[in-house]
């Protein structure tokens, strides 16, 4: 659940801080990137060091780097994070969370956080129970920040009661239950999408391409992220980035395509083939650049492979294909050829206009499936229709 979140962990003065090693350890064992935060006063009881070893990115204290000269910049770190955990927060850091104060680089990045905030107060017991304590607790929460409650037990004064910062599992588990991903048909399975276009080179320079951005292949791999599958992206050549944390192999070609999908389905449930493949390649690619002559040129073209059928043609029977078709006439009943043909679960029309498909942020989509269901949506973002789709095939029980 915490896989690739991005965790800023802010850590004020208080000896529960001798625990935020241990903290950031669990975190990073459950996949987070951390960035640690410290008040002056919190390294009294743990060293900047330790921080940024278990870490593994430098643990920042002051705004201003002496000796390299960089600028840690509180806004950046703010929008950096998914989470903001301050662990431990001592009353003095939690009212000034409450007053706004900001002398201290922890305090500008709490402002200056759009992610959610967790806060987990450590102080002696009547501290803890102190009136003013208690209001600033219940005005965190207010405000819509979580509270990691203290937990019971012996404190440093030797006294025992409620005081004690959570238990560095506890915090975890806390965070771990807000990302969780709700149950769906996609949790857990393992998914290959492939996007973008394929090029096909006739020499070093040129090449045979088409319009696809690559943007519809990526939307479904993000919705699919955000349902909890495990995604394998396979990505012809796109000007766009991927997303992070997608495990993904660049491929220029049809035949690359192919054998990066080869490798990648077997140990997949579902295959998205969201591509526009060039379906003919150059028969002979040239080492090096033609020269323009004053005679007209000629390329023979060749059948690329079809991947998805092939992959559908041999897959084993837990195994789930969709395709995508884009026509620009008799479109429905190609798509429902293709479908029968290439032996697929579902096939998604897309709806060549002048408001979507290539090169549109926007799409409009129909899905077939081998059971005769369909749907047909509105003009909608393509990060819309990824999410439609998604839920349409697991309404539909396709994945089952
Ligand atoms: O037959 P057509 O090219 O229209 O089929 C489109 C579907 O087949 C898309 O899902 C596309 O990714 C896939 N395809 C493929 N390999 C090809 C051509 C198309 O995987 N060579």
């Amino acid at each position: 659940m915490l896989k690739n979140k991005r965790i800023l962990l802010g850590i004020s003065g208080g000896i529960a801080a001798y625990k935020t090693p241990e903290l950031v350890r669990l975190f990073k064992k459950s996949g987070a990137e951390v960035q640690v935060v410290c008040t002056p006063s919190a390294l009294q009881f743990v060293t900047l060091k330790t921080l940024s070893v278990v870490s593994e990115r430098p643990a920042l204290v002051d705004f201003f780097d002496e000796e390299t000269g960089s600028w840690n910049h509180h806004v950046n770190l703010g929008l950096w994070a998914d989470a903001m955990v301050i662990a431990p927060c001592g009353s003095n850091t939690l009212s000034k969370i409450v007053s706004g104060q900001c002398d201290n680089l922890l305090l500008t990045t709490y402002l200056s956080a759009r992610c959610p905030v967790w806060v987990a107060p450590a102080m002696d017991l009547d501290m803890y129970m102190h009136p003013s304590v208690q209001e600033h607790l219940q005005t965190i929460q207010n405000r819509g920040l979580h509270l990691i409650d203290a937990e019971i037990g012996p404190l440093a004064s030797g006294l025992e009661g409620k005081g004690r910062m959570a238990e560095p599992e506890h915090i975890v588990q806390a965070l771990n239950q807000f990302f969780e991903v709700p149950n769906n048909g996609w949790k857990n399975k393992k998914v290959l999408v492939t996007a973008g276009p394929t090029f096909e080179a006739i020499d070093p320079v040129r090449f045979i391409g088409n319009r696809s951005s690559g943007l519809m292949g990526i939307e479904i791999v993000k919705a699919l992220s955000e349902k909890g599958a495990e995604v394998h992206l396979v990505m012809g050549p796109s000007s766009l980035p991927v997303p992070e944390g997608i495990e993904t192999v660049h491929v220029e070609s049809a035949q690359e395509m192919l054998e990066a999908c080869q490798t990648l389905f077997p140990k997949c449930d579902v295959g998205i083939f969201s591509a526009a493949v060039s379906d003919y390649r150059v028969e002979e690619v040239h080492l090096e650049k033609v020269k323009k002559t004053n005679e007209n040129w000629t390329l023979n073209l060749i059948k690329n492979p079809d991947i998805l059928k092939t992959l559908s043609l041999t897959r084993l029977p837990h195994q789930k294909c969709i395709g995508f078709a884009l026509e620009t006439h008799n479109s429905e009943e190609y798509a429902k050829r293709k479908l029968e043909e290439k032996q697929l679960d579902a096939i998604v029309l897309n709806e060549v206009g002048e408001n979507s498909g290539f090169q549109s942020k926007n799409n409009s989509v129909k899905i077939f499936t081998k059971n005769n269901q369909q749907f047909a949506s509105d003009v909608r973002s393509k990060c819309d229709i990824a999410n439609i789709l998604l839920e349409k095939l697991d309404d539909w029980k396709i994945l089952e």
